[in-house]
């Protein structure tokens, strides 16, 4: 990967996690990273844990940056953008924003800026652990070498998707907030398997590895309903448990949550345009 310099205007829980597998692969070293946030003291925790630069003044983040990441809150995006776009610190820099919802076009609106480089990313927090899934999509005049480098980068701690922008509010459901209904389903699974008398510890590494297990064989290619098809032999348990799950409608219950939270990144585009 090409080095060069990469500073992170907000660097809270998914800057962390993102860091995290970055800094796994060693391609761009700590002296690569530099970070800006509101609170002092954190910043300072922060660069002592990972032994990256905290830089307090935000302006000089980006002026000292080829790559800049936004990683703050959508409603935090104005408070930021604000006074880099009057110090016409947007020019001559490449962007990645991870924010969820905002389309490029608000970037390059309230910017007043067409000739922005930027890729909107909405990566998950797997990938602390170099298994994350992040959606990228580029403005038009992003380059070549900006679009290569920005795939590497998330490369280097999951997998990525280019995806068309229209399909981003999809990809923010579907894997960006995805962990978190991964992690309900678990939890639940060792709720119940400890309440039926199984040690906690053991109840929760059994529902962990039999997701990851699943996950890894539709990885290698295999479909899901030949899969089913495969382990649901009539009359045995599976099969008993799958009854129950389509009485449930559990499938049909689980996208709507997924819908739910492709509404919810739909609409912090359009509160926030
Ligand atoms: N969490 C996820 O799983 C996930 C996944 C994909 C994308 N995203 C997107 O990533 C973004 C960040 O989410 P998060 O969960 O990491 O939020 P978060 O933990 O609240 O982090 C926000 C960060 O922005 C900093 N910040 C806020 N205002 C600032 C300002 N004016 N100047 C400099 N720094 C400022 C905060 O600093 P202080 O800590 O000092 O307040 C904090 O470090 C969101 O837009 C979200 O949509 C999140």
């Amino acid at each position: 990967m090409r080095q060069c310099r990469v500073g992170w205007i907000g660097f809270g829980h998914i800057a962390e996690y993102l860091y995290r597998g970055v800094a796994l692969t060693e391609q761009l070293p700590p002296s690569c990273h530099m970070f800006t946030l509101r609170h002092p003291d954190k910043g300072r925790r922060l660069a002592e844990t990972y032994g990256i630069q905290y830089e307090r003044n935000l302006e000089r983040v980006v002026m000292e940056s080829e790559i800049c990441i936004l990683a703050v809150r959508p409603g935090q995006m104005k408070e930021v953008l604000e006074p880099l776009s009057k110090l016409k610190l947007f020019q001559h820099k490449s962007w990645i924003t991870l924010l969820a919802g905002i389309p490029i076009s608000l970037y390059t609106h309230f910017l007043g800026e067409e000739s922005l480089e930027l890729a909107r990313a909405m990566p998950n927090l797997g990938v602390s652990v170099g298994e994350g899934m992040t959606s990228l999509c580029f403005s038009k005049a992003s380059s070549r070498e900006f679009q290569i480098f920005t795939k590497l980068f998330f490369a280097s701690s999951g997998k990525v998707e280019e995806l068309p922008e229209t399909l981003m509010d999809v990809a923010c459901g579907l894997a960006g907030s995805g962990p978190g209904f991964i992690f309900k389903l678990i939890e639940a699974a060792a709720q119940w398997a400890h309440k039926r008398g199984m040690p906690e510890p053991q109840a929760l590494l059994m529902a962990a590895q039999t997701m990851l297990g699943a996950a890894k064989l539709v990885l290698e290619g295999q479909k899901p309903s030949e899969l089913l098809a495969h382990i649901a032999v009539p009359g045995g348990t599976t099969e008993a448990g799958l009854t129950r799950l389509k009485a449930l409608k559990l499938d049909e219950g689980w996208k709507e949550v997924l819908e739910e939270a492709t509404l919810k990144s739909s609409q912090l585009g359009s509160v926030h345009s």
